[in-house]
């Protein structure tokens, strides 16, 4: 038994950092069809609302200093909102989407356009993968999801694409689908070299969750009721934890460990079956580089 685990958790000095992020505005959101088990078409939604919802949440990025960048949304594309899985941004380069179900294809090219104006390089995906909902970095590494939506193969392609180290984690929930659902990384910088997550322990297999301890002996294990309304998608600067306004007990683990959370409402884009993170697609601009 190391000391470690009876020492006392010394709370950490956090330090925010400036985040550059890609948002899509719901003008268009409803839920139509049922591509996971969070979605009932049955039921009605409230666009107005979601649109209200999504700017509390632009705004809180605005006061925390966000760089935001805004993609057109498309008609007759109502996820389009959930602009993490519309690819994923490092060194420079746009690792394109390619979505699992039909409905959510058209996306894919749509935000890999954003991405060419922006000056990005695109690599077009030719594995179906669903961009940041299913890649996480943490540090130097790319964790990255599979089981329900992004293929196995896909985390092949993208350690080619960026010639890093990728750790495969399966899923085995449907509830929890994308990566992004069940883990929340905290650290966007490492602190005292090492990186805080935290995540769901029973939405991964046994293999995932050993590798997950191995890696990372210190994280923050949410709770089943916190999970149950994607209190784990939330979206951090290192310092400020933006999280699901019902994620009580995630909020009091985020303080106890020297951060402080924001709690906002997204509950008609939990209807979807997104939360902050999905809404949230981190840009990483290299360090240096004027802008995106
Ligand atoms: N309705 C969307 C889907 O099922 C929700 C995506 C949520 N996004 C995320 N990053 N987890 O694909």
């Amino acid at each position: 038994v190391s000391s470690q685990d009876s020492a006392p958790r010394t709370t950490l000095a956090r330090t925010a950092t400036k985040r550059t992020v890609l948002m899509c505005k719901p003008t268009h959101y409803t839920v139509s069809y049922r591509i996971n088990p969070w979605m009932h078409p049955e039921d009605p939604t409230d666009t107005a609302k979601a649109v209200a919802q999504w700017q509390t949440l632009h705004d809180v990025y605005e006061r925390l200093g966000f760089d935001i960048h805004l993609i057109d949304p498309v008609e007759g594309l109502p996820d389009m909102v959930y602009a993490a899985n519309g690819g994923f941004v490092l060194d420079g380069v746009a690792y394109g989407a390619k979505f699992q179900y039909p409905q959510r294809q058209p996306e894919g090219p749509a935000y890999m356009d954003w991405f060419r104006d922006h000056g990005l390089r695109v690599a077009e995906p030719v594995e179906t993968n669903e961009g940041e909902g299913d890649f996480l970095l943490v540090g130097d590494v790319i964790l990255a999801g599979t089981g329900f939506r992004s293929d196995s193969t896909s985390h092949e392609e993208i350690a080619s694409v960026y010639g890093r180290e990728v750790v495969t984690l399966n899923l085995v929930n449907p509830s929890f689908y994308h990566l992004d659902t069940a883990i929340a990384v905290l650290d966007p910088e490492p602190v005292d070299g090492t990186h805080t997550i935290a995540y769901l322990e029973s939405a991964f297999d046994e293999a995932s969750l050993a590798e997950l301890r191995r890696r990372f002996p210190d994280a923050i294990l949410a709770s089943e009721e916190d999970a149950a309304i994607l209190g784990l998608n939330s979206y951090s600067d290192g310092s400020n934890v933006v999280i699901a306004a019902r994620a009580t007990t995630f909020a009091e683990q985020l303080r106890e460990r020297g951060y402080t959370p924001i709690g906002v409402d997204l509950s008609e884009l939990l209807l979807g079956g997104g939360g902050v993170k999905c809404c949230t697609l981190d840009l990483h601009p290299a360090a240096g580089s004027p802008a995106v």
